[in-house]
């Protein structure tokens, strides 16, 4: 019985990934970046803020990328990439980049 008490602590955690790559946390995080990147990643001001829908995927993910590691410099976008795994940079670039402008 302990045995199984201990096992049942385990396995949530083990189940429980930041990302699923399921479609609902994807939206989660876009949900974010659409609060400065505009609604699907079409900017309403994008002097200031980037439009990134239709962008290819590996232009979207190498920007991700070069702004964790600070190669692209920018504070905000910094953050974010940080906070992103690999998987969710692709998840999102493939996302924009497939967005219909
Ligand atoms: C608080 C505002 C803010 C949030 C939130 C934000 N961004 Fe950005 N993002 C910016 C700004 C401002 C820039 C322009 C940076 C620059 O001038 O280099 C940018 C630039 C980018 C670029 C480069 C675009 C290009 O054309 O080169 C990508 C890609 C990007 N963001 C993706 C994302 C993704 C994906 C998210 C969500 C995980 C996100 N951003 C969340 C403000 C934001």
């Amino acid at each position: 019985m302990k045995r199984l008490a201990r096992l049942s602590v385990l396995v949530p955690i083990a189940m429980s990934p930041a990302f699923a790559g399921d479609n609902e946390s994807l939206a989660g995080l876009r949900m974010e970046c659409d609060t400065c990147h505009g609604v699907d990643g079409v900017s309403v001001v994008p002097d200031q803020t980037p439009t990134i829908a239709g962008k290819s995927e590996a232009y979207l993910f190498r920007q991700l990328q070069a702004f964790e590691t600070g190669k692209r410099r920018h504070e905000t976008m910094l953050m974010m990439g940080q906070k992103l795994s690999d998987q969710e940079m692709k998840a999102l670039a493939r996302y924009y980049s497939r967005v219909k402008r």
